[in-house]
């Protein structure tokens, strides 16, 4: 019995989903240019997909589960259900119009025609905000519709901005924001579901360690209250006494975002023989 994942086979989502599953310890063979390929030490096979499909697939029972944006699942109204959202490849759907356009608010759009890929996720927040407006759909390279006089305005993914930018459109309503999910079938056999489980449980462990770091460091066991504030760790830091009088070694975790602004304060406190490693899963 394999659970059949749905994944992105190229774009958005494809880097950062396989790093997802590498990080898993599935591993997938990835020269390998058929569209099912199974993993070789985990009862998974992954199917690969263009992202508009994957919905339909899961909805279907074709996949079991699949990995796409929130975005890609709301536009397809498939009967599938969101088991978790995945924190990586966020985004949002804002609508965007020329740059030198001023802008004086949702009415401005009456009467626009509107270029997207999203019809409608687009029409629904059009309709509850009783703009009336003409939703032109185009699959690909959006952005360039109101530059050729195709639109006047756009509705569409933005994650950087830099295409906006470069097409001179600026962003000027978020209507949803977006990242990868994971998507279930409804009703899957109680063995698939412990498959499901367990992989949960691995997608759990690496986001719970990803830009986390393990750090030891010496300080003067006077300061092990001062620095243990600065290291909430799991629970509490690790302290053992050295050898040393007056001293201790302090084991915790710490986020990378923070990492120099707390190594600062430690010095400050007298810590000395600070190491730092890499955490590669974290089980809470
Ligand atoms: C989206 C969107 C823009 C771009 C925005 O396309 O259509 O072109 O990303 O990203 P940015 O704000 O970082 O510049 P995507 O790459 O998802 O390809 P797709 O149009 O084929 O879905
Ligand atoms: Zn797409």
């Amino acid at each position: 019995m394999l659970l059949r994942i749905a994944v992105q086979a190229k774009g958005r989502l494809f880097d950062e989903t396989m790093t997802m599953l590498e990080e898993s310890s599935i591993k997938i063979e990835s020269g390998k240019r058929t569209l099912l390929v199974p993993a070789k030490n985990f009862p998974v096979e992954i199917l690969y997909l263009r992202d508009d499909d994957i919905p339909q697939a899961v909805a279907s029972g074709i996949a079991d589960v699949g990995i796409v944006g929130l975005n890609e699942f709301a536009e397809r109204h498939e009967d599938a259900e969101v088991i978790k959202r995945l924190d990586f490849s966020k985004c949002r759907l804002s609508l965007a119009i020329p740059k030198s356009i001023e802008y004086n608010g949702l009415s401005w759009f009456n009467g626009k025609k509107i270029a997207t890929s999203y019809p409608h996720i687009l029409s629904e927040f059009l309709n509850k905000n009783s703009v009336v407006a003409d939703i032109h759909v185009i699959t690909g390279s959006v952005e360039i519709a109101p530059g050729i006089g195709l639109a006047d305005c756009i509705f569409d993914i933005v994650s950087s901005g830099s295409t906006l930018v470069s097409n001179n459109l600026k962003e000027v309503e978020v209507v949803m924001n977006s990242e990868a999910v994971l998507i279930g079938h409804k009703g899957l056999s109680a063995e698939k579901v412990a498959i499901l489980n367990e992989l949960l449980f691995r997608f759990d462990s690496y986001k719970n360690a990803e830009g986390k770091k393990y750090i030891v460091l010496n300080i003067p066991t006077d300061k092990i209250a001062a620095a243990s504030e600065l290291l909430p760790g799991m629970k509490a830091p690790t302290v053992t006494a050295l050898e040393t009088e007056g001293w201790s070694s302090l084991a915790s975790v710490l986020e990378e975002k923070h990492f120099w602004e707390i190594i600062g304060k430690l010095k400050q406190l007298g810590a000395e023989g600070i190491l730092v490693m890499p955490i590669e899963k974290m089980i809470l």
